[in-house]
């Protein structure tokens, strides 16, 4: 039986109102690829995904694009109810998922009734209204900063960042600039093979203001198309980088570029606070050891408190396998979060590209299903759709787990 008090969305309200809300309320299940919601439908319900993933789509000139997707817990509809207009997106199931139905009026009244609810209601209402309502595609589409991160290192973000946004580079043309944040021992230099002449450290000898030709200059070019801004070639420069010229980088380039990767360091300091809140997508690395699922639990629990969207965040298990004596579902339910994506253990190509200083990506690979999780996890940064029904997470869960 499902427990509405797991889902953070119930917090503010009494239990005694939880029930009532359980009694009201309808229950759908769906398969993958289904859509229970299209763009200028009548909206009569409030939406909660209380299994599996949700897509929220938007047409613009012809074409799809995936906003946001939807995690167990989230909700939409807010802007839609509030604002009295028809569905502003299409809701599509990426996995066979369960929707809770809140009928309209009943989420009205909540809002009336309780402060608290109200005032999360209000909250989620303008992150999103800014991205819902915005005429044609909203800026969130482009220009989005991207940052692996974890506290705790060996999860892959370095390797993931540099094959993430080759892969974007490469296949996809798209604008992708690498930003190493590890600004006293960054890998980025030797996991791409480039030299170190042009770096953070040099920009910030500049003269202000600080302009996009002046960051140009200092950006070093990669084969794929890729620019990389490389951190200091020392690590007694780093802390001559400030923050806040960092978080101005970010900004020029978040302008000019469809994509920021950002590669950070194992540590929360200002400056990765600065990263994770300008963030549009978080992947927060882990690997299935018990460490870093607790560490995982408590950085969530913190970006819970900064008012960090759920939608912003996605875990993704690296160096996934077979045998690794904990189960991703229990994992998946100690952090309240869904795994999103899963990246095999291949050790046999990982290792030897990091050493060549050739991204696995850009090998010849055929069917390899290390280079198949990361185009998913490009596909989903680009807004592909999924043909109905093809969204094979599953089928990858089930190599890399033998189920
Ligand atoms: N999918 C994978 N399969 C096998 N090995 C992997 C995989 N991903 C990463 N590794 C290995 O894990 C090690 C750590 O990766 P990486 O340097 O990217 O982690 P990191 O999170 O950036 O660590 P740090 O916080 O120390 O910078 C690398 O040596 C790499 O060989
Ligand atoms: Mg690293």
């Amino acid at each position: 039986m499902i427990n509405l008090k797991d889902f953070s969305f119930f917090n503010t309200l009494p239990t005694r109102e939880v029930e009532k809300i359980r009694k009201a309320c309808r229950f759908n299940k769906y398969t993958s690829g289904t859509t229970f919601l299209k763009e200028g439908e009548k909206l009569e319900d409030f939406f909660l995904v209380v299994e599996g993933q949700v897509a929220v789509t938007k047409s613009h000139a012809g074409k799809k694009k995936t906003l946001f997707t939807l995690d167990p817990g989230d909700t939409y509809g807010e802007v839609e109810i509030l604002n009295g207009t028809t569905a502003l997106c299409t809701l599509v199931g990426y996995q066979d998922f369960q929707v809770m139905f809140i009928p309209r009026d009943f989420f009205l009244r909540l809002i009336g009734l309780y402060p608290g609810f109200a005032r999360e209601s209000r909250e989620l209402y303008s992150r999103r209204a800014s991205i819902l309502l915005e005429q044609g595609l909203s800026k969130a589409v482009f220009g989005q900063v991207v940052t692996f991160f974890n506290v705790k290192g060996g999860a892959g973000k370095s390797v993931m960042a540099a094959n993430t946004a080759v892969m974007l580079a490469r296949n996809w043309r798209k604008r992708v600039v690498l930003v190493d944040l590890n600004l006293s021992f960054g890998d980025q230099a030797i996991l791409l093979s480039l030299p170190h002449d042009r770096n953070i450290y040099e920009l910030v000898q500049e003269r202000p203001p600080l302009k996009m030709a002046k960051i140009e200059s200092q950006l070093t070019s990669h084969s794929s198309g890729l620019k990389v801004l490389l951190p200091p070639p020392s690590p007694e420069l780093a802390e001559k980088v400030k923050t806040e010229f960092v978080e101005q980088v970010l900004e020029i380039l978040r302008a000019n570029f469809d994509f920021v990767i950002v590669d950070t360091h194992n540590q929360l300091t200002d400056l990765e606070l600065m990263a994770l809140e300008m963030s549009d997508l978080i992947f927060l690395m882990m690997t299935m050891e018990l460490t870093f699922v607790k560490n995982t639990k408590v950085l969530l629990d913190l970006f819970q408190r900064m008012k960090i969207p759920r939608e912003k965040v996605k875990v993704v298990l690296n160096r996934a396998f077979k045998a690794m004596g904990l189960e991703p579902s229990r994992v998946e339910s100690s952090l309240r979060y869904a795994i999103s994506h899963f990246i095999p253990s291949e050790g046999d190509i990982v290792i030897p590209s990091i050493n060549a200083g050739v991204p696995f990506v850009m090998q010849r690979l055929e069917n390899s299903p290390l280079i198949m999780s990361v185009e998913k996890l490009c596909q989903r940064l680009v807004g592909e759709e999924q043909e109905k029904g093809t969204w094979s997470m599953f089928s990858l869960i089930k190599e890399v787990f033998g189920l």
